[in-house]
């Protein structure tokens, strides 16, 4: 299937049933043995790895040569498919009973000692060092096995947009600002001094603008770049399954994506999801959650007590609730047996990370509630809290009393910490869920002025537009995040297709008419000339492909990746570029 001029075979083609044939092969030198005058070489190449034996009673000059071999140098060999002798096939190995008597054997190119051990995929290997020699982090196999992963979920992808008559468009790259709502790149004009071009963020206004163009229904497998603050499930450059659709509503397009989602699922691994994802409130996720993205593999879900603590005498309770806050309550059934005070300690500690000012407990059992607090509880209201919990012996209970962000947000770190801690986690379980009904606006935390969540092209409920001029925060959107095992895949909207709508949403932003001429008056302009209602959405394909694969982080999942620090140790970049290239830029030197 893959013979070339060079060779008849790949490393991961022979079977018993070539025994005897003439083959040739190529690759490169994986490990080598030396055996009672016999050379034995693991022969690799991305298909597999095939035994070679050189035997000097074959032909002692090949022989010779092949004690040079060294490790990496890329062969190519030919000579007789034999049988192991009996005993000595290796079944973890496809080839595994065969082996090939070299008759011929030339050196294609040498190679330098590898900087890491290439054969041995155990031995780990800083990921700075791996990153700057990825060529041959990629020849050890797992980065390789994810690539093709990758490319199996692209293949899918492509095959499910055809077979619903999506058409592929490529959007600019050099671009205007999108609005997105992390930094741009930018780029500087060489022709227009002064002027820059900015990366995008994603092809939002372009997928909108196709729409308007009768286009129907667009998707793009696209590069998107932002200058955001890295983690482990982000990239400055990155990919998205990135979609539009017409005459939608917000039920088409989840339904059809979650028909993409399942077989990509199935293509991939195997996994044939039958049910129908839930769905959860935005504001059901952070009550219960704490989190836009909650990961539905366990429990330990909150309860919200406040009724409860204001009736109590716990000081740090009632204060919470008279400033305004709340108490929340995570049960961890059998907790009281499998958590000690010292663990509760180090959960006082994790949570102080999040300026949670400290986390009370109490235990129970057949006895009823115990612990330090439980005096400040009259037996009525303990009796009032083991219903609310719905309480069973041997279960733990955790309490966080503070202002209600605090809470949530010291409380899903510790959730999910207390999930690892205790191994509630299966590797191959899969919990989707569609969070809806986001808000249409936040408050920025550092300017304190309205922004909007999603992008300011969500269109909102029909129902919450009257609240938009006089109670803004609790407009909801038209807009949906699939979240799974607390990632979030990915995440759309209905968008405003009314430029009165879209003018007021803007100008509600407190964006002047000027700024909104500046950045979107082409897309106002466009909306004019009959805009049908639409909506989309965009994956992170990366982020799929990361949890496919049961990658811990997004880099291992792409081929040439950035560190934390945006750079990419490999080719050596961001760097300096000559006098020339800034002088047509008429940038000035750093000083
Ligand atoms: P959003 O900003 O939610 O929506 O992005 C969609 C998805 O892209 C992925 N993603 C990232 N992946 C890796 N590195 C990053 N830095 C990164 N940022 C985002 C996430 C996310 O869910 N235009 C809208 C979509 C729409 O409304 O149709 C958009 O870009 O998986
Ligand atoms: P203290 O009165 O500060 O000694 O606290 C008594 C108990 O209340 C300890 O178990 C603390 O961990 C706990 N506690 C203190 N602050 C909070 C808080 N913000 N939320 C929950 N428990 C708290």
């Amino acid at each position: 299937m893959h013979k070339t001029s060079f060779r008849t075979h790949t490393a991961g083609e022979l079977r018993k049933e070539n025994s005897g044939a003439l083959s040739t092969l190529c690759g490169w030198v994986h490990r080598r043995r030396d055996h009672g005058g016999l050379i034995f070489i693991d022969l690799r190449d991305r298909y597999g790895i095939t035994q070679l034996v050189f035997d000097p009673k074959i032909d002692v000059s090949t022989h010779a040569l092949a004690e040079s071999l060294k490790s990496e140098w890329t062969i190519l060999v030919t000579g007789n498919v034999r049988l192991r002798a009996l005993g000595m096939a290796n079944p973890k190995l496809a080839t595994g009973e065969v082996e090939l008597e070299v008759k011929n054997l030339s050196i294609l190119s040498e190679a330098k000692t590898p900087p890491f051990s290439i054969c041995d995929e155990e031995c780990e290997v800083n990921e700075d060092l791996r990153l700057t020699y990825r060529y041959l982090d990629i020849r050890r196999g797992s980065i390789l096995n994810n690539l093709l992963l990758r490319n199996r979920l692209t293949s899918a992808i492509r095959r499910f947009f055809e077979k619903h008559s999506f058409t592929e468009v490529e959007t600019p790259i050099l671009t205007k600002s999108t609005p997105e709502g992390a930094r741009d790149y930018i780029v500087p004009s060489r022709v227009h001094h002064g002027f820059f071009y900015a990366l995008p963020q994603s092809p939002q206004i372009f997928k909108q603008l196709l729409m308007i163009s009768g286009l129907d229904r667009y998707y793009q497998i696209a590069r998107c770049f932002r200058d955001e603050d890295l983690r482990a499930d982000r990239q400055p450059e990155f990919t998205q399954v990135d979609v539009e659709m017409s005459f939608v509503d917000k039920d088409d397009v989840m339904s059809l994506m979650e028909s993409l989602i399942k077989e990509i699922f199935s293509a991939c691994i195997g996994l044939e999801i039958t049910h129908q994802f839930r769905q959860m409130t935005y504001k059901e996720a952070i009550e219960r959650y704490g989190s836009d993205k909650p990961d539905l593999r366990f429990g330990l879900d909150f309860v919200r007590i406040d009724e409860i603590a204001k009736k109590s005498d716990f000081t740090v309770f009632k204060e919470a609730i008279e400033q305004g806050g709340s108490v929340k309550a995570i049960r961890i059934p059998l907790g009281a047996e499998t958590i000690s005070r010292k663990d509760i300690e180090n959960f006082q500690m994790f949570v102080s990370n999040f300026g949670l000012k400290g986390l009370a407990w109490m235990k129970y059992s057949q006895e009823g509630l115990s612990s330090n607090i439980v005096k400040f509880f009259s037996t009525e209201l303990q009796s009032e809290l083991i219903k609310a919990l719905n309480l069973a012996p041997s279960d733990l209970i955790l309490f966080a009393a503070q202002d209600e962000s605090t809470v949530n947000q010291a409380l899903d770190h510790l959730r999910r910490h207390i999930a690892s801690k205790l191994c509630l986690i299966k590797n191959d379980q899969y919990e989707f869920v569609w969070v809806v009904d986001f808000p249409l606006y936040e408050l920025d935390k550092e300017t304190k002025q309205l922004t909007s969540v999603h992008h300011p092209f969500t269109a909102p409920l029909d129902e919450d537009i009257p609240l938009i001029d006089k109670e803004p925060l609790k407009v909801r959107a038209k807009a949906y995040d699939l979240v799974l095992n607390g990632c979030e895949l990915g995440g759309g909207s209905i968008r405003i297709h009314n430029q009165n709508l879209q003018k007021k949403i803007f100008e509600r932003l407190r964006l002047s008419e000027e700024e909104i001429e500046k950045k979107f008056g082409f897309f106002i302009k466009a909306l004019q000339y009959g805009t049908p209602p639409h909506g989309g959405l965009a994956f992170g394909l990366d982020r799929i492909a990361m949890l496919l694969s049961n990658s811990s982080s997004i880099r291992d999942v792409i081929a040439f990746p950035k560190t934390q620090k945006a750079s990419d140790l490999m080719v050596e970049c961001p760097s300096e570029v000559s006098s020339e290239q800034l002088r047509d830029l008429q940038i000035s030197h750093r000083k």
